[in-house]
C-alpha cells in the first residue's frame, strides 16, 4: 500500500517536473521568437501602407501642432515614440476627405491635410518626408520616412492638372474611389452615396487618370474600389498596383476586401496588397479579433498568391476597432512573431515588411522614366458628367475678347 502511494507520488513528481520543463520550454521558444521578430524588423523596418493620424489631428486638434506634442500623444493610436517601438521605417500618411466634400471642398480641404503632414514631419527631427523609393532607402537609421497618400479620387475634382500638382506636393499613392462613386469611377460602397449612382466600372475619364498616373510615377491604389474598377486598372495599367490596406473577402465578405480571382490577377500585374488589422474587414465584426485572425488573413494570400505579393497596413487611428494584441502602431513585432511562429521565412519577411512594397515603388518610377516623352495629359472631363453647382468657369469676363 505504502509502496504504491510512493509509486504514485513519485509519477506525479515526474509529471509536476515535466509540465515545469515543457513551461520553460515554451517561454524560452517564445522569448526567442520575439527576440527574432524584433532582430528582424531591426534589419528591414516596416514601411506601413496607411495612417490616419492626420484625419485625428484635423478632428480633435484642428491641425493645431502647436497645442501636441507627437512624440508622446496618448489620444491616438500613433505617437512618434510608439512608432520607433514598432519598428516603423517608413509611413504613408493619409490624406483621407469625406466623400461628402465631393464636388464642394474636397481639393481644399486635401491641400490643408498635405500641410499638416508636411509640418508635421518638417517639426519633428525623427520625422522626414520622401517622394521616392531611393528615399526611403537612404533615410537615415533612426528616422521616420513620411510618405503622403490620397485617399480618394474625390479629391481631384476630375482634373488632371489638380492630380499633377498633388504629385508635386509629395503625393505618391492615390486610391481611386473611396467610399463614393467618382464621376470616372467605381467604389465598392457605391450605395453610400447617390452621387453618380450610374458610374459604372472606370469611364474614359477614368482611364485618363489611371495613364496619366503611369507618366507621373504615382502608385495607383485600388482598396475601396468596386471589382469592376479594380479589374479595369488592372487591365490598363502599365505600372504594378496596390491595394493599401485590404484583406482576403473568402475570410470575410467585407465590401473592403479583395476575392481570390483579383489577387490571381494582382499577382500577374507584380502589384501587392497591404493587408490591413481593421478589425470589421477580418472577421465581418462576428468573433473577437486577435492576431492569429490576421495571421490566417495573411496565410490565405500566401497560400494563394505567394508573400511576395504582400505588405502591410495597420490602419491605425483609422478603423474604430483593432484586434487585441495589435491595439497601436508598437505593436507590429507581435504579428512578425506570430508569422515566424507559422514558418514564414526571415527571407519572405523581411520582403513583407519592406522589399515587396520597394519593388513596386521601383516599378512604378521606371514605367515613369521610360515615358518621359509623354506630354501632361490634357483631356477634361465632360461638364455633362460631374456636378458642377459649386463650380465657377474661368471664361473671359464680357467685353473681354482675344487679340486677332
Ligand atoms: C496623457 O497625456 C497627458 C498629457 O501629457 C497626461 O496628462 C495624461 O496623464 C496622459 N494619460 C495617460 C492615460 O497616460
Ligand atoms: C456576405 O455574406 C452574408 C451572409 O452570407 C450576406 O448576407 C452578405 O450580403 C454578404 N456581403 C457581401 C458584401 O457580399
Amino acid at each position: 500500500m505504502r509502496v504504491a502511494l510512493t509509486h504514485a507520488l513519485l509519477q506525479f513528481r515526474l509529471l509536476q517536473l515535466w509540465w515545469l520543463f515543457c513551461n520553460i520550454w515554451d517561454s524560452q521558444a517564445y522569448d526567442s521568437l520575439r527576440q527574432k521578430a524584433l532582430d528582424l524588423m531591426r534589419e528591414a523596418p516596416l514601411i506601413d501602407g496607411h495612417n490616419d493620424l492626420p484625419v485625428k489631428l484635423r478632428w480633435f486638434y484642428e491641425n493645431k501642432l502647436s497645442k501636441i506634442d507627437l512624440r508622446t500623444l496618448n489620444t491616438t493610436q500613433t505617437n512618434i515614440q510608439k512608432l520607433q517601438a514598432g519598428h516603423v521605417g517608413a509611413q504613408f500618411w493619409s490624406v483621407y476627405v469625406p466623400c461628402d466634400a465631393q464636388d464642394k471642398n474636397a481639393v481644399h480641404l486635401a491641400l490643408e491635410q498635405i500641410d499638416v503632414i508636411k509640418r508635421m514631419c518638417e517639426n519633428y527631427e525623427e520625422l522626414e518626408l520622401v517622394t521616392s523609393a531611393q528615399g526611403i532607402d537612404y533615410i537615415g537609421r533612426n528616422k521616420i520616412a513620411c510618405l503622403i497618400g490620397l485617399e480618394g479620387g474625390h479629391s481631384i475634382d476630375s482634373s488632371l492638372a489638380t492630380l499633377r500638382i498633388f504629385y508635386e506636393l509629395g503625393v505618391r499613392y492615390m486610391m481611386l474611389t473611396h467610399d463614393c462613386n467618382t464621376p470616372w469611377a467605381q467604389s465598392s460602397l457605391r450605395q453610400t452615396s447617390s452621387l453618380y449612382a450610374d458610374t459604372y466600372t472606370l469611364t474614359g475619364f477614368g482611364e485618363e487618370v489611371v495613364k496619366e498616373m503611369n507618366r507621373l510615377g504615382m502608385i495607383i491604389d485600388l482598396s475601396h474600389t468596386s471589382d469592376a474598377t479594380a479589374l479595369a486598372v488592372l487591365r490598363l495599367s502599365k505600372a504594378p498596383v496596390i491595394f493599401s490596406h485590404s484583406s482576403a473577402f473568402s475570410l470575410c465578405n467585407h465590401t473592403g476586401n479583395i476575392p481570390d480571382h483579383i489577387l490571381y490577377r494582382l499577382k500577374r500585374n507584380n502589384g501587392i496588397v497591404m493587408v490591413t488589422f481593421y478589425a470589421e474587414v477580418l472577421t465581418c465584426g462576428k468573433d473577437a479579433v486577435n492576431i492569429l485572425t490576421v495571421a490566417d488573413h495573411f496565410d490565405h494570400i500566401r497560400t494563394l498568391i505567394g508573400s511576395e505579393h504582400i505588405g502591410i497596413s495597420g490602419d491605425y487611428d483609422g478603423g474604430l476597432r483593432h484586434p487585441e494584441g495589435l491595439e497601436d502602431v508598437s505593436k507590429y513585432p507581435a504579428l512578425i512573431e506570430e508569422l515566424l511562429r507559422r514558418g514564414w521565412s526571415e527571407e519572405e519577411l523581411k520582403d513583407v515588411l519592406r522589399e515587396n512594397f520597394l519593388r513596386v515603388f521601383r516599378e512604378v518610377e521606371k514605367v515613369r522614366d521610360e515615358n518621359v516623352f509623354m506630354i501632361p495629359n490634357e483631356e477634361e472631363i465632360s461638364q455633362d458628367d460631374v456636378d458642377i453647382s459649386c463650380h465657377q468657369d474661368l471664361k473671359p469676363p464680357s467685353g473681354v475678347a482675344i487679340l486677332n
